[in-house]
């Protein structure tokens, strides 16, 4: 019974494992048949999702690399217009375009490796902290718990930054707590602006979405952040949900593994 078990434990560990965005090995098909063929579908899986990842991943580079000359050329030309008021506006469509590709290609960095290390939550919440204007923002950090995690600290800082990035464009109050939870901390970030329909909470994850398409071409604003947020959160075995806030803006609480 032993030699049948010993072969679901390890398939259990790897799963977990790749399940936590990390790299994980092909499991040795060993026991019974039924455990073989186990084994051989996990693997097939784990071959088939690294395929798709990286055809993702290698597509938006080769996108956003082949976008960025033409748009070079544009700017040179851009400099012999005599026309001063398309000048401008075209200036604007162009430098909004960069900024789109700079994030872009970020967004395909994040998912670059990042060593793991060992991470105190508390500390990395109140290094994005320590850069908000406090004579402009009311910021209340409620730490319930000290929480070590191990994750990519990079990856997780962005994931919060692009939260209370939002928050502070729309609200001038946040409330952020930490605590621990039975299986592993909880995260959450509420403000007190205007909130997102409940009907719209799915659809804010989606790449280039927004609730004020306007606002976003004025401040190239990609529509990236959550779904960045999300990849980085689930690649670390957590999850992030949407929720009205008590405060009368929107909560977000994330739940991660410890
Ligand atoms: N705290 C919030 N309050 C109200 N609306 C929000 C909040 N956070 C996000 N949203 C809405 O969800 C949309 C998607 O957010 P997301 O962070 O993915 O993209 P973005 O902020 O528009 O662009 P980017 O983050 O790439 O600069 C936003 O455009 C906004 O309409
Ligand atoms: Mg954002």
């Amino acid at each position: 019974m032993n030699k049948q078990i010993r072969p679901l434990k390890r398939l259990s560990i790897i799963a977990e494992t790749f399940g936590r965005g990390l790299d994980a090995p092909e499991l040795k098909a060993t026991g019974a048949s039924e455990i073989k063929q186990t084994a051989n579908a996990f693997n097939q899986m784990r071959t088939r999702i690294k395929r798709f990842l990286k055809q993702r991943t290698d597509m938006l580079a080769g996108v956003s690399h082949d976008l960025r000359t033409p748009l070079t050329r544009m700017k040179l030309q851009l400099s012999l217009l005599k026309d001063e008021k398309a000048k401008k506006e075209l200036e604007l469509d162009i430098n909004e375009m960069t900024a789109m590709l700079d994030s872009y290609v970020s967004f395909v960095r994040s998912e670059a490796p990042e060593p793991i290390e060992n991470i105190n939550l508390n500390k990395l919440i109140k290094d994005i902290i320590k850069n908000i204007d406090s004579k402009k923002y009311g910021i209340n950090f409620l730490e319930k718990n000290i929480i070590k995690t191990s994750g990519r600290p990079l990856q997780l800082k962005r994931a919060i930054q692009n939260i209370i990035d939002n928050s502070l464009r729309y609200s001038d109050k946040l409330n952020i707590e930490i605590l621990l939870s039975n299986d592993g901390c909880i995260l959450i970030i509420e403000d007190n602006g205007p909130g997102i329909p409940d009907k719209n909470y799915e659809d804010v994850f989606k790449p280039f979405f927004s609730l004020d398409p306007s606002r976003n071409k004025l401040k190239g604003e990609s529509g990236l952040g959550l779904s960045i947020t999300r990849d980085i959160i689930r690649s670390h075995g957590g999850e992030i949900k949407l929720s009205k806030s008590s405060y009368g803006g929107l909560k977000s609480l994330i739940q991660l593994p410890i």
